[in-house]
C-alpha cells in the first residue's frame, strides 16, 4: 500500500524586501546578499500574520469542502515559533481550518526539522489506518533582529500537506535515515522574541550532517547519485544547498554535476524570493524542485534532507505519482509572490517593530482595519490582537 503526499500547498503573507535595498541600508555589497548568501527578496510578516494565520491560509487550500474537511483524523503542526508556551497551535488552527472535534491535533517543536518529524508520524499513522487522513502543517517565522548578520536569511510562511493512501503527487519511501546531536549552533530563550545563532557553526552542523546521512542512506539502500532525478533541501538561505549538494558531486562525471547543479537551482527558486521559513523551507524547496525542474516523470525518485538546529537531521526519498505536475500547478506560487506589496528599509523597519509581542496590549492589529477595508482576500485567517491576554483570530468576508 503507497502512502504519501496527497496534496500540498504554500502560504506567505502579503509584504515583501528587495536583498539589494538591505543590502545598501546596511552598507553591504548587494552581491554578497544575492550571490554570496543567494537571497533576493524576502517575505515580511505584518502584525496581523503569525505561524496560525499562514498555517491555516495555507491549509485552506488543501481543504475545500466539507467532505474534505471530515476526512482529516488528525492534524499536526510543526513550529519552532509557537505563539504560545502552552496551547498547541495546532487547537487554534483546527477551529479556523473548521475540523471537526474528533481529531488528534497537537504543536511539535525541534527548530527547523519539526516539518519532516510530523510528516513521518503521518505516514505510519496512515499506514496503520489507510482509511484516514492526516494535515500537516510546518509554519514559521524567521527573525533574527534588525542590523544583525541572520536579517538577510529572515521571512516567513507555512507548508500544509495531506497524507493519505491516495499519493496524487508522492509515495514517502520507506528509507529515511536520521541523527540527533545536541549542538549549540541555534536557539531561542523563552524570554526572547529573536532566534539566537552562531550562524557559521550552523553551517557547518549542516554540512557535517547531510555527509553522515549521505554516507548511511547509500549503504543502507545500495543507491547512489544517479539513482535520484533530483534534490529538496532545507534552505535558510539557498547558498546552503549548494554547499551540502557539492560535497558529493565528484560522485558522478562533470555532465551529471551540471544537471545537479540545475536541479538544485530549480530547487532553490521560490526560497530565493521568500526567505527562511525554518520547518517549511525543505518543503517550499520541493514544490519549487517539482514546479521549475524540467523532465520529471512518476517514478522518478526525488531526495528530501530536512536539517534543524540545535540539530537533528533526516534524508530520505520520494517517489513521485501520475499526475503530481496538476496538484502543483494548482497552487500558483509565482502569483502570490507577485503579488506582495513591496516595502522601503523603513517601512520593513516599521513592520518588523509594530508585532503585538505584549499579551496585555489591547490595541487591534492592522488586519482589523484591512478586513473591514476589503483589502484582505476573502476567507483570509488574520491575527486580530489580544483580549485578556488571548489570542483573537478572525476570518476576512
Ligand atoms: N560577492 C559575492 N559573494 C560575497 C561577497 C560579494 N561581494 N561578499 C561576501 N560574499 C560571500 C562570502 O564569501 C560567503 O560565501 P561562502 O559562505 O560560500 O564562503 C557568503 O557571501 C557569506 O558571507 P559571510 O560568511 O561573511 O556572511 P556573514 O558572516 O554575514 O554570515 C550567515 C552569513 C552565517 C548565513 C548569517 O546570515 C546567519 O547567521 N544567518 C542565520 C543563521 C543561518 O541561516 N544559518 C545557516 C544554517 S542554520 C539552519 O539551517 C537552521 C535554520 O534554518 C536557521
Amino acid at each position: 500500500m503507497a502512502v504519501g503526499i496527497e496534496g500540498i500547498s504554500f502560504y506567505t503573507p502579503g509584504y515583501s524586501l528587495d536583498m539589494v535595498d538591505l543590502a545598501n541600508a546596511r552598507g553591504e555589497e548587494p552581491d554578497k546578499f544575492t550571490i554570496g548568501i543567494g537571497q533576493s527578496v524576502q517575505t515580511v510578516i505584518p502584525n496581523f500574520e503569525d505561524v496560525v494565520t499562514m498555517g491555516v491560509n495555507a491549509a485552506s487550500k488543501l481543504l475545500k469542502s466539507d467532505a474534505d474537511r471530515a476526512a482529516v483524523e488528525m492534524l499536526l503542526f510543526a513550529s519552532e515559533s509557537g505563539v504560545d508556551n502552552s496551547k498547541s497551535g495546532a487547537m487554534f488552527a483546527k477551529d479556523q481550518l473548521g475540523l471537526r472535534d474528533s481529531i488528534r491535533a497537537i504543536e511539535m517543536k525541534q527548530a527547523c526539522y519539526a516539518g519532516t518529524f510530523a510528516l513521518m508520524q503521518a505516514k505510519d499513522f496512515v499506514t496503520l489506518h489507510p482509511d484516514k487522513k492526516v494535515l500537516v502543517i510546518a509554519s514559521d517565522i524567521a527573525r533574527y533582529g534588525l542590523k544583525t548578520p541572520g536579517e538577510v536569511t529572515q521571512g516567513g510562511g507555512a507548508v500544509a500537506m495531506l497524507i493519505s493512501t491516495d499519493p496524487k503527487v508522492a509515495v514517502i519511501n520507506d528509507d529515511s535515515v536520521y541523527e540527533s546531536k545536541d549542538e549549540k549552533d541555534f536557539w531561542r530563550p523563552i524570554d526572547s522574541d529573536i532566534a539566537l545563532v552562531d550562524g557559521h557553526l550552523s553551517t557547518d552542523i549542516y554540512k557535517e550532517m547531510f555527509m553522515d546521512l549521505w554516507n548511511a542512506y547509500k549503504k543502507n539502500t545500495g543507491l547512489h547519485l544517479p539513482d535520484f532525478k533530483g534534490f529538496a533541501f532545507h534552505l535558510p538561505y539557498t547558498k546552503m544547498g549548494k554547499k551540502a549538494l557539492e560535497q558529493i558531486l565528484d560522485e558522478v562525471t562533470s555532465t551529471k554535476q551540471a544537471y545537479f547543479m540545475e536541479q538544485l537551482a530549480a530547487s532553490q527558486f521560490y526560497n530565493r524570493y521568500v526567505g527562511n521559513l525554518y520547518t517549511g523551507s525543505v518543503y517550499l524547496s520541493l514544490m519549487s524542485l517539482l514546479k521549475e525542474a524540467k523532465g520529471y516523470q512518476a517514478g522518478d525518485r526525488v531526495g528530501v534532507f530536512s536539517f534543524g538546529s540545535g540539530a537533528e537531521a533526516e534524508l530520505f526519498s520520494l517517489t513521485l505519482t501520475q499526475g503530481y505536475e496538476d496538484v502543483l500547478a494548482e497552487q500558483d506560487v509565482q502569483g502570490m509572490l507577485d503579488a506582495r506589496m513591496k516595502l522601503s528599509v523603513t517601512e520593513y523597519e516599521k513592520v518588523f517593530e509594530s508585532q503585538k509581542l505584549d499579551s496585555s496590549d489591547d490595541s487591534e492589529t492592522e488586519g482589523v482595519a484591512l478586513a473591514a477595508e476589503g483589502k484582505l482576500a476573502a476567507g483570509q485567517c488574520y491575527f486580530a490582537g489580544w483580549k485578556d491576554h488571548y489570542r483573537l483570530y478572525k476570518t476576512a468576508k
